[in-house]
């Protein structure tokens, strides 16, 4: 794995993830997948209401993360969501990957195979499982679900989501639409990224106490709010399920809530994103065909 802090590669021009609109509304069926340090996850998704209409199949991230091993979870974990399900050949699938995604590669690799960075992940995984595919960052995805659906619903100002995990994971928003590919995970703690100290992973690694770990979080978080100044703070990931552990610890200026959707926001986020980007693809062909006819 890459060391921390990590620079991403340059970025085709110009071509960052898809991402919808404040407000945008949707319905129908799509597919959201989220890769995570330790679990593959995926499930059908109803836009109208963000309910899952399958089981959410998990798998274990293979060991080491190549993209090659883990396109190959991702193709089983979506044949077993799919399994006796009637479903349109254009089905959207979103995938949400953990590290910076433009022109549907990924650009760093902090906690996934450092072979991840550059491969052509958006094609080869369409091509895994036969369904075109859209890629986009797993937090960025959790965040989008919250702020659609959950905790982040109809928030004005600066919303800023944190996954706590594996990694963590940072989702941006002012006035509800989304800065994609923010990093703050990786802001500098004592010379070091910050998930390498205070993570959940990180926790469990240091053997830290859930009193001891919130104020190292706290210290980190008093950075957060330094910078960005946000409204409304939204926890999601492992280390969130366990606030009545460390709760009564925490201590931030912006009010603190937790994501609405535990294990689900990033493939809530992931499937509404690649709706969202499958609709406005759509309408491009459609004008584009009238364009043609007029
Ligand atoms: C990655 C982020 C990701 C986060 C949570 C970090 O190490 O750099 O892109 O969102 O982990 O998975």
């Amino acid at each position: 794995m890459p060391s921390d802090p990590i620079a991403p590669t340059a970025p085709a021009e110009g071509d960052d993830p898809f991402i919808p609109a404040a407000g945008t509304r949707l319905s129908g069926l799509a597919l959201g997948i989220d890769v995570g340090g330790t679990g593959v996850k995926a499930a059908l998704v109803d836009l109208a209401t963000a309910l899952l209409v399958s089981p959410r199949v998990r798998e274990r991230t293979p060991q080491p993360s190549t993209p090659e091993a883990v396109a190959q979870t991702i193709k089983s974990v979506v044949a077993k969501v799919l399994e006796g399900v009637d479903v349109p050949a254009d089905l959207p699938v979103g995938c949400g990957l953990p590290g910076v995604v433009k022109a549907g590669r990924l650009r760093t690799a902090a906690n996934i195979d450092a072979g991840w960075v550059d491969w052509p992940a958006e094609e080869r995984i369409g091509e895994a499982i036969g369904y075109r595919s859209w890629i986009i960052n797993d937090a960025d995805a959790a965040g989008l679900a919250e702020v659609a659906y959950g905790a982040g619903q109809g928030k004005s100002g600066t919303v800023i989501l944190l996954t706590i995990g594996t990694g963590i994971g940072s989702a941006v928003f002012l006035d509800g639409n989304l800065v994609p590919n923010t990093e703050f995970g990786h802001l500098e703690m004592h010379g070091r990224g910050a998930e390498t100290l205070v993570s959940g992973a990180a926790r469990e690694r240091r053997k830290l106490g859930w009193k001891r770990w919130a104020r190292e979080f706290n210290a980190y978080i008093a950075r957060v709010e330094l910078y960005f100044c946000p409204d409304l703070l939204i926890y999601g990931g492992g280390v969130s399920k366990e606030w009545a552990k460390w709760g009564r610890w925490s201590e931030t200026t912006a009010p603190v809530v937790m994501a609405r959707f535990l294990n689900t926001s990033g493939i809530i986020g992931a499937a509404y994103a690649a709706a969202a980007a499958h609709t406005a693809d759509s309408a491009l062909s459609q004008a584009q065909a009238d364009a043609l006819t007029a």
